[in-house]
């Protein structure tokens, strides 16, 4: 038996611990070590990881504990400064979504990955959802035809009580749940992104340094297909989770969270007859992740996630931006790093 890889968390609240526990139910990682600001939170994890070593500075953790590989799941305008860091101290990193909440920083993580000589990847977990993967494979199938429009929508509404509700530190409304909604349509399109138009609002009186209280994009594909994300925190009806409307057939998927649920499609017969089918989702396995980076470590197989296909959901968003201080003209999308 190899001697295991060490991992380490950065950011053990939320979501950390789970990150935790699949390094350790890969069999071929072990969690050596982990930072948190928060000491109830180090105790919590304490608990849990009993062999960890805890930390409140991850500078004086990766120069102590030099993990082979990091996990940083911190708000999201520290993803880029901690992630360079990490990388530039020799450990290869996971990255929490969104990979930053600009995309010069996205790009300059790259490139110090590259000069690392490191593994770099983000957590888009969503790629191994039932349902996306379902989706996909009913797009792949050729069933829809030609994709024309494209939306994913979902209400969410973050409280300035926590950093999620802060523009500085989340990015705005559309970093969250926007960078899952915009990373799946750009794999349901597989064409180039030509541009994005982007518009937010703003409730009057509202403090300008919380998110926006509602934000939508839209992604202009070189195969003429259009995408349209759309995050809201007005929004009181229940927006579907796809509806993708092809020259042959249309999909759609509600906001189901089992994988015992269906998504539709709505086709007709050769005749021309109406017909509706329902689809089961697949599987939900995020730890298949967490395995592919064991593989990567272990065995140099490829990560499931490059960097460059995270930069480009940056590159989204941050686009939508620049086209809503545009007044919502489309902006070209800047060249991939
Ligand atoms: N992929 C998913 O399904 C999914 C789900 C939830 C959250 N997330 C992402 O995970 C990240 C964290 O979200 P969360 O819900 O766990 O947030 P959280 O606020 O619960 O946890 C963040 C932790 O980071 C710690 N932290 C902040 N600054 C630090 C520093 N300088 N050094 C060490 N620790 C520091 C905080 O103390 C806190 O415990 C975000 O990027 C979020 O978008 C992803």
């Amino acid at each position: 038996m190899t001697e295991k890889k060490r991992g380490a968390i950065i950011g053990i609240g939320g979501i950390g611990m789970w990150h935790g526990e699949m390094m350790q139910a890969t069999g071929r990682i072990q969690l050596v070590a982990v930072c948190d600001l928060n000491e109830a939170l180090r105790e919590k994890a304490a608990a849990k990881f009993p062999d960890a070593a805890f930390y409140t500075s991850y500078r004086e953790m990766l120069s102590r504990e030099k993990p082979d590989i990091t996990a940083v799941v911190t708000p999201h305008n520290l993803h880029a400064p901690i992630a360079i860091h990490a990388l530039q101290a020799g450990s290869n990193v996971i990255v929490e979504k969104p990979m930053a909440t600009r995309y010069e920083d996205a790009v300059a993580m790259i490139r110090a990955a590259r000069r690392a000589r490191r593994s770099l990847t983000v957590f888009h977990n969503r790629r191994l959802d039932g349902w996306y993967l379902a989706a996909m494979s009913v797009i792949r199938s050729g069933i829809l035809g030609d994709l024309v429009e494209m939306h994913s929508a979902i209400n969410y509404k973050p409280s300035p009580a926590t950093w999620r509700g802060w523009k500085e530190a989340s990015g705005g409304i559309l970093f969250d749940w926007g960078a899952h909604l915009v990373d799946y349509l750009l794999h349901f399109a597989r064409s180039p992104v030509r541009s994005v138009s982007g518009f937010f609002y703003r409730a009057r009186r509202s403090n300008p340094a919380h998110v926006e209280d509602h934000g939508s994009l839209q992604m202009k594909f070189a195969s003429g297909a259009t995408g349209t994300v759309t995050i809201s925190g007005a929004d009181r009806s229940a927006p579907l989770r796809y509806r993708i409307v092809g020259t042959r057939g249309t999909l759609t998927d509600e906001w189901n969270w089992s994988d015992d649920s269906k998504l539709k499609v709505f086709t007709a017969m050769p005749g021309g007859e109406q017909a509706t089918m329902e689809v089961k989702y697949a599987r939900t396995q995020p730890q298949k992740y967490y395995d592919n980076i064991a593989d990567h470590l272990c065995e140099g197989k490829p990560l499931l996630v490059s960097p460059e296909s995270a930069a480009m959901v940056i590159n989204v968003l941050c686009a939508a931006e620049r086209s809503h201080l545009k007044g919502g003209a489309p902006v070209p999308l800047s060249r991939a790093p």
